[in-house]
């Protein structure tokens, strides 16, 4: 029973596996130097059973949160690394959510030019999507992730356990990324999605679910680490969701503006000639089901105003990833602002192929 080890091509083990896994897990790394843990109580629990399986080591404690996603919370880490004689060839393991993995992943890819980390991942976005790739970073208060820097962990663990404590918010968040690789991958994975749709969320095969989205991930960072091209098919719903969290002022959270805006990839999709109404009908009772929203109060030309910031823009042109099918995405796609701003305009209503069907 070691847990199912994706370890495909990116070079370093992703484990996603129950708590009692972990001891499996650990036994190829060293000793760390340091454990850092976000501050929430359920968090620092888990930490604190990194800490006794990995040679009794020290925690750091962080309090974190978006807000905190920042460089002055760096440095503050960064000075207490080097008080505690963290040096370059140290082991750091990280223990959290996704702005854990952003910011811890940071701080250790800058901290003497680079040291080693891994990641044990506490929350469902940190597991399908932050902990892995090698994306770190902070906010700026131009817009998040501006700094950051491309470093890839020693070892990922995803402790499915550590689930049952998420909040229904942060579940949520996850679904919505959840959603976006199955329509990537399609096939087995988006059926399983709706096999599970009816289930709560205690009763499903979660290392299952996770090491489908983990291989969506992998498979396309493994072709395109640094984003020049196929990487771009993650980012489905995102140059949407990006402009609808700037313009709600970041009220609006992650996930549930990746849900309105698959929604809206599926309709500008649907304006270009590219996908059909029944696939974009089922993608959108799945995330209605996950209890993700589907439309927003925020305005059309203010949502039309913050995609002009993307900092995914080529040449000052819009790009967009778009399903032709589930199971087939392509990016790379400009559109026009009027088909754009036609898509933004229905944002606004609750979609009426689904109001019919009830
Ligand atoms: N680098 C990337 O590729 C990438 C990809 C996706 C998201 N992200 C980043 O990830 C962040 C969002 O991640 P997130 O949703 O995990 O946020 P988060 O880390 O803030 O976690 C969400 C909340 O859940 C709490 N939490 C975490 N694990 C818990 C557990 N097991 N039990 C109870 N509470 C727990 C956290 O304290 C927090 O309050 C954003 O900053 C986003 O930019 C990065
Ligand atoms: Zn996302």
């Amino acid at each position: 029973m070691t847990g199912i080890d994706v370890n495909y091509d990116l070079g370093y083990p992703i484990v996603i596996g129950k708590a009692g896994h972990f001891a499996e897990f650990v036994r190829h790394l060293e000793r760390p130097a340091l454990v850092l843990c976000d501050a929430r109580p359920a968090v620092r629990t888990i930490a604190g059973r990194v800490a006794r399986l990995m040679g009794r080591a020290r925690i750091l404690t962080v309090p974190l949160e978006e807000r905190r996603k920042r460089l002055p919370t760096v440095e503050r880490l960064l000075e207490q690394m080097s008080a505690g004689g963290i040096e370059r060839s140290s082991l750091v393991v990280g223990v959290g959510g996704g702005v854990a993995s952003d910011l811890f992943g940071f701080a250790c890819a800058t901290y003497m030019r680079g040291i080693r980390y891994a990641h044990v991942a506490t929350s469902l976005v940190a597991m399908v999507d932050a902990a892995i790739g090698g994306k770190t970073g902070v906010n700026l208060r131009a817009g998040k992730n501006l700094v950051g820097a491309f470093r890839d962990p020693v070892a990922v663990f995803c402790d499915v356990t550590a689930l049952r404590t998420l909040s229904a918010t942060a579940l949520r968040e996850g679904l919505a990324e959840i959603v976006k690789a199955a329509i990537i991958e399609g096939g087995d994975f988006f059926n399983l999605l709706e096999e599970l749709s009816g289930d709560p969320p205690a009763r499903w095969p979660w290392e299952r679910v996770i090491a489908d989205a983990v291989k969506v991930k992998t498979m396309v960072v493994a072709d395109d680490r640094l984003e020049t091209g196929r990487r771009e098919t993650l980012n489905l719903g995102h140059t949407f969701a990006h402009a609808l969290e700037r313009a709600s002022g970041f009220t609006l959270r992650h996930g549930a503006a990746v849900a309105v805006g698959l929604r809206a990839a599926g309709l500008l999709a649907l304006r270009t000639g590219r996908f059909s109404r029944e696939e974009h009908l089922r993608v959108l009772t799945l995330l209605a089901l996950f209890g993700l929203p589907l439309q927003t109060a925020v305005g059309t030309g203010e949502i039309f105003a913050a995609m002009r910031g993307d900092k995914k823009r080529r040449a000052g042109r819009q790009r967009f990833t778009l399903p032709r099918a589930i199971g087939d995405v392509e990016y790379g796609i400009e559109a026009s602002a009027a088909q754009v701003r036609a898509v933004l305009r229905r944002l606004g209503e609750a979609p009426e192929e689904l109001r019919a069907r009830r």
